[in-house]
């Protein structure tokens, strides 16, 4: 499919489609595509599939590769503008349906995929977002409030009333840094089974290096009963407990999305190690070109720089090195990195700051 944008376009392919098929009932079934998309029918035992993900996924490229896409009412999607020289799995997620079967294929093929009716809601509820869980946290009563402290009703007297608690647990606490509600959030590893769920909340909570930074949020609240609150909410999703209400299904517009994903790092890099440009000269790298350097390599600044590059979904690794000792903690010395452009035709640098503090989120 040729395009500058995926969502109109994509919208636009639709809108062909939808006359194509009100021709003949049969070109509902192949759904046109160019050499490089995957095109198809979702269907389940109760007929076409509308508003579903379909994702195509693949390893056999620099980097992970995923494209997600929509289907529409009558349950056809197309996966565009796929890098040809892989294969990828196909499968198709969507509330109300368990994820489907892998398929195997490769760009310019027609994928008609079946989809599975979950069989209960509990199954179906796995894949709802991760605030339909977390909305299942109790909220302290109202009389709480105003805080009367540590010697009072153990609520910080700063929390005046429940509407600052709601602030700290939505929007200025846990959640500025990750959603809490997804599988791994909401669910204790075995390796947990000897704590109470008190204990096990606050032993998890100073895990890694956001440790520090998650029981700093923590103190926002009433930190026991913030951590028996906790308990309890994943207490009560083990024994089966599921969220209040079911999400809807895309519709209308929102089934024109493409999200396509890169991975740009691997599982030693922090999330905050991903730079773009500089923010000083935007224009520094304009070819859309991302960087990450491993935070651990942040007491000595030695280590590689990872270049992902979007469009050509490649990525490679760039040795770096800097000064062993580069003074106390807390000091930080600018260094300049060479990073050669995409298009090969010149060779740009970007500027890194090199910080040798341990913990220092940017
Ligand atoms: C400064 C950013 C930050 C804040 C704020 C933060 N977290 Fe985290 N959280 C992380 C990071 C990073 C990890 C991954 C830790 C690791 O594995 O090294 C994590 C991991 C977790 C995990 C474990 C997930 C797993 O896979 O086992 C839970 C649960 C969690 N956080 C809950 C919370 C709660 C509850 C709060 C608020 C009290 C909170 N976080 C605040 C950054 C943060």
């Amino acid at each position: 499919m040729k395009r500058t944008s995926s969502i109109g376009m994509l919208g636009a392919s639709f809108v062909a489609l939808a006359a194509a098929s009100a021709m003949t009932p049969a070109a509902a079934q192949q759904v046109a595509i160019d050499a490089n998309d995957i095109g198809g029918v979702v269907r389940s035992a109760k007929g076409p599939e509308a508003g579903v993900w379909v994702i195509a996924e693949t390893r056999e490229l620099p980097t992970r590769y995923i494209k997600i896409v929509v289907t529409d009412d009558q349950g056809r999607y197309v996966l565009p503008d796929l890098p040809a020289r892989a294969t990828y799995d196909i499968w198709v997620r969507g509330y109300g349906l368990v994820d489907s079967m892998k398929v195997k294929s490769t760009a310019g093929k027609n994928v008609n995929l079946t989809a599975i009716v979950a069989p209960n809601r509990t199954a179906a509820a796995q894949v709802y977002p991760a605030i339909y869980w977390y909305a299942m946290l109790k909220v302290p009563p109202a009389n709480l409030f105003p805080g009367t402290g540590a010697n009072g009703n153990g609520m910080p007297t700063a929390l005046r009333d429940q509407g600052q608690w709601l602030r700290f647990l939505k929007t200025d606490g846990c959640i500025h840094c990750h959603q809490i509600g997804d599988l791994s959030t909401r669910s204790f590893p075995h390796s947990f089974g000897n704590l109470t769920g008190a204990e096990a909340w606050e032993r998890r909570l100073q895990s890694g290096q956001a440790g520090g930074n998650m029981m700093d949020e923590l103190g926002k609240f009433d930190v026991q009963r913030q951590l028996t609150n906790l308990a309890d909410w994943s207490d009560r999703i083990a024994k089966g407990e599921l969220p209040k209400t079911d999400p809807a299904r895309p519709t209308g517009k929102s089934r024109d999305v493409v999200v396509t994903l890169w991975d740009w790092a691997d599982e030693k890099i922090y999330l905050h190690d991903s730079i773009a440009t500089d923010k000083r000269t935007p224009t520094l790298i304009p070819t859309a070109s991302s960087m990450a350097r491993p935070r651990r390599a942040a007491t000595s600044c030695r280590g590689s720089i990872r270049s992902t590059t979007r469009r050509a979904s490649s990525s490679r690794n760039i040795a770096t090195r800097t000064r062993r000792r580069q003074g106390t903690t807390g000091s930080s010395r600018p260094r300049r990195i060479g990073a050669t452009s995409r298009s090969g035709t010149a060779t740009r640098t970007s500027t890194i700051r090199c910080s040798t503090r341990r913990a220092a989120y940017g």
